[in-house]
């Protein structure tokens, strides 16, 4: 199966109520351990890479390993329909050199810029990659960090408008709008008890109906995961993530990606770092990247049972 543009899938995920799962790739035991889990899960995927990940593997590695695996899921007989997305791109630039490069999916995130400037450069972006028939995620809004909670005003403002949202969504001819509720990126996302601004997220559907709307800054950082970690040498006390709970609130209330990374790197950490506990005498690669691997599946295949995409290949 080639790949798809995100907007049939988001139309499906819209009506049945369920996000699909954007994760973060950078080698290739995450992306083969993010294809194993949607195999067993038959769940549709994105794939997502970042300007990091592009200048640390190479665009053209990413491409051949994400095609290699799509070839492994084929001959798998579950057929997954799968989107390779940009994402956080900066500029025009990045943009279209993915979408040229074979991306089905790019997202320009010009959220950095006041509103009419990001609609403008939006705009750009969703002229070209709909003369190519590739799908745009924007974004509005500035995801919150940990020490922006400490002020109601400050969140207000950075939180997405829901007027501004309907407005930008109109203007920018975007196809999914990434949106700040009160989420962030990394490992410490809440001080004190975990709040993402649902009444605002019904606001901007009420504002954009059928819209698909996306989650960025949305792991769990689930406490088993970096018990591991820390057990063995780690140093991630007092991290934080989105509750699951909320999770699968946002993907039954017109949220239909949500991006994960940080659950992936504390997952593959943990598991290299129990292996070189557990053995210092070893040097053979493949023995903590291959549980590192497993790790990833376990965790892709848990999210997709939460966000509800699992079976809805
Ligand atoms: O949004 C950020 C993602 O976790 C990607 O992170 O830019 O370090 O690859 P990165
Ligand atoms: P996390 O850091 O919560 O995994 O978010 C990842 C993300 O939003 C990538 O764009
Ligand atoms: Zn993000």
């Amino acid at each position: 199966m080639p790949l798809v543009t995100s907007k049939e899938l988001f139309q499906k995920a819209y009506k049945g109520g369920y996000a699909i799962g954007a994760f973060n790739v950078n080698n290739m035991e995450i992306i083969q351990g993010i294809f194993e889990a949607a195999i067993e899960e038959k769940s549709p995927l994105i794939i997502q890479v970042s300007s990091g990940a592009r200048k640390y593997a190479r665009h053209e590695y990413l491409i051949h390993l994400i095609q290699a695996s799509m070839e492994m899921a084929e001959a798998s007989g579950v057929s997954i329909p799968v989107v390779l997305h940009l994402d956080h791109g900066d500029d025009f630039d990045i943009c279209k050199k993915c979408i040229d490069g074979g991306f089905s999916s790019v997202m320009i995130d010009a959220s950095k810029h006041p509103l009419q400037e990001n609609i403008r450069i939006t705009r750009e972006v969703v002229e070209y990659a709909h003369s190519k028939g590739v799908t745009v995620e924007a974004e509005l809004g500035k995801l919150a960090g940990v020490e922006d909670e400490v002020n109601v005003s400050a969140k207000d403002a950075t939180y997405t408008d829901p007027q501004e949202a309907k407005e930008f969504v109109d203007k920018s001819g975007c196809d999914s709008l990434a949106i700040a509720i009160g989420t962030s990126h990394g490992a410490y996302k809440f001080k004190g008890e975990p709040k993402l601004a649902f009444d605002r997220l019904q606001q901007i559907q009420d504002l954009l109906p059928n819209f698909p709307l996306v989650l960025h800054g949305a792991s769990s950082v689930p406490q088993d995961l970096t018990d591991i970690c820390n057990k063995y040498g780690g140093a991630i006390p007092g991290s934080r993530g989105v509750p699951e709970e909320m999770i699968a609130q946002a993907a039954k209330t017109g949220v239909c990606k949500i991006n994960v990374d940080t659950d992936l790197r504390i997952a593959l950490t943990g598991q290299i770092r129990k292996a070189f506990f557990e053995n210092p005498a070893e040097f053979d690669p493949r023995k903590y990247l291959g549980p590192a691997r497993d790790a990833i599946r376990e965790v892709v295949k848990r999210k997709m049972r939460i966000m509800g995409c699992s079976g809805k290949a």
